[in-house]
């Protein structure tokens, strides 16, 4: 058994956070601003046009201090340029790290393997435009001539959850005659909902897949197909109905699929960190090429933000090292994300992925296992709707859930006073959670005796307050990009490799080990523990 890793833990500044913890730990939100009138202004960052407020977190100046000093001794300016450089980061794969080349401006120069990727980037990224001008103006026409009105998108994980998100996000901008669809499940009724009302002559399929082997996908696209064939009847027909995004051209062309209707990228774009490349061709139809800039100009944006801003002045390294100080001093195990745009209603997925599959590791680059905690649990709904729903625990129950509010200073939608109502309530829920509501103040509102403690709240809860000026691309791309970096900061801190998934493997090839065995006439003994065999012998008699 390999030893503990004590790369973190032996840092002067982790040490010192321990002791410091033990100082603070009990301090109430309610002190800290009673002693600092002007705390909730000077305890904010703002860059981009995004403000952070962090004035609402369990933390004093010398808890900044110290967090300050943990990036700087675990190394996360020599990470990160070394990420922008394009050394292979991701040591498990041996792969450069290089969503940031997938925004780099033309004229950047970024080498990997002697070569420089970021014309590529941009031939791509014409050729996708190209494409998406012709579906946009009804030039592409389908195999009976008639023009595409609905774009479906398979795709699983980052091939799906990137492009939900930011069409979700960016549908204000979105081109209003055409129908976007996402299916990802391979439970055959996400496909068979997604096309049951469609036309197939009016129909596009993008199947987006970085290595073009995800079965879950490959499932879809292959009855894609199948439905599409049905009415149109001509093989001929899927090179005008079937476009790929991937990284495998072979598996491409063996599925069908023209290569020069495939839309490329790199193997060093992780899946969870690529809605920003071809991955997001059905964004870029949606939103069409010139948003798409926008939103990749926001992106560099902020890359250039985390590479030079000061840490105490740099919002990804600030959100990380909360999130560390919550999650490795105060025990909290989850972090909930609170939207308050009804157009980010895929963000908390949308991150969950990103950071879930990113820092959920449990041995450090070494390999070495590890005895601190690494990621945490990510989840979250819109604001006003969390709000009815698990608010409930997050004030009153006996957890700690430091949460991220996330809100428009201007709405794209101005109807009545709904965006009053909205952000009063934003505004209501940090304090909230900050302040609570004492014992006292219960009493002076003259409740019974016996409600008194129901009715209190302790307050204390900590949280982010994260304001954009509006959603546009350009916005989306610095908020998108803000938590990316923060995941990378983290991990960096962790000293794990957040660019790698192992984890999902072996669930993988068991349930491919499990699929002949759900036939009635496999007639080989089960070999798996008791309770697996139960549960495929009762499957298999439901279906006989
Ligand atoms: O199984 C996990 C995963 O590899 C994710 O990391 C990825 O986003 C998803 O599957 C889909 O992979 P692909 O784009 O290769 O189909």
């Amino acid at each position: 058994m390999a030893t503990v890793s004590t790369q973190l833990t032996n840092q002067p500044a982790w040490q010192a956070l321990r002791s410091h913890y033990e100082e603070i730990c009990d301090v109430h939100l309610r002190t800290l601003f009673t002693s600092d009138p002007k705390r909730g202004e000077r305890l904010a960052a703002e860059a981009l046009g995004i403000y952070l407020d962090f004035s609402k977190n369990r933390v004093t100046d010398e808890t900044l201090r110290l967090l300050v000093a943990l990036a700087e001794q675990s190394g996360v300016r020599e990470r990160a340029e070394a990420m922008f450089r394009g050394d292979r980061i991701n040591i498990t794969e041996q792969r450069a790290v290089l969503h940031v080349a997938l925004r780099a401006p033309k004229g950047k120069s970024i080498v990997v393997d002697g070569k420089d990727v970021v014309p590529e980037v941009h031939e791509v990224l014409e050729k996708m435009a190209g494409f998406c001008d012709r579906i946009r103006s009804g030039e592409w026409k389908g195999f009976t001539g008639k023009r595409i009105r609905t774009i479906v998108n398979i795709g699983i994980g980052g091939s799906d959850l990137g492009p939900v998100m930011a069409y979700g996000a960016l549908r204000h901008y979105s081109q209003r005659d055409l129908m976007f669809r996402y299916v990802s499940n391979v439970d055959g009724t996400d496909i068979a909902e997604a096309v049951q009302d469609l036309d197939p002559s009016e129909t596009l399929f993008i199947i987006a897949s970085k290595t073009f082997t995800t079965q879950e996908t490959l499932t879809n696209a292959h009855s894609a197909r199948d439905w599409c064939l049905k009415l149109l009847k001509d093989p001929a027909a899927v090179a005008k109905h079937f476009v790929a995004v991937s990284t495998n051209a072979e598996e491409v062309t063996k599925f069908g699929i023209d290569t020069a209707n495939m839309f490329g990228f790199w193997d060093w774009v992780g899946g969870r960190y690529s809605y920003d490349s071809a991955i997001g061709l059905s964004l870029m139809i949606a939103i069409g090429p010139q948003n798409f800039r926008e939103m990749l100009a926001g992106m560099h944006a902020m890359d250039e933000h985390f590479r030079t801003a000061s840490f105490a002045q740099n919002l990804p390294v600030l959100l990380a090292l909360l999130g560390i100080w919550y999650n490795n001093f105060f025990g909290a195990e989850t972090v909930a994300v609170l939207p308050y745009d009804q157009y980010l209603g895929r963000l908390s997925a949308y991150l969950q992925q990103l950071d879930m599959e990113s820092n959920g590791k449990s041995v450090d680059l070494d390999g070495k296992p590890i005895d601190y905690q690494t990621g945490p649990i990510i989840w979250g709904e819109p604001g006003t709707n969390g709000q009815h729903a698990f608010y409930q625990l997050i004030h009153q129950g006996t957890k700690l859930i430091p949460c991220d509010f996330i809100g428009c200073l201007k709405t794209l939608n101005p109807i009545g006073n709904h965006h009053d109502l909205l952000m009063s309530n934003f505004f209501a829920q940090t304090e909230a959670l900050a302040f609570g509501k004492t014992a006292e103040e219960v009493k002076a509102d003259k409740v019974s005796e016996m409600q008194i403690s129901h009715r209190t709240f302790q307050g204390n809860h900590p949280t982010n307050t994260i304001l954009l000026d509006k959603l546009t691309p350009d916005s989306l791309g610095k908020l998108i990009a803000m938590y990316e970096h923060k995941v990378f900061v983290q991990g960096t801190i962790w000293h794990i490799n957040s660019f790698d998934q192992w984890g999902v493997e072996l669930g993988k090839v068991l349930a491919k080990q499990i699929t002949p065995e759900l036939s009635p006439s496999y007639s080989k003994p089960l070999q798996h523990d008791s309770s697996t065999n139960a549960l495929i012998q009762r499957y298999r008699a439901a279906n006989n």
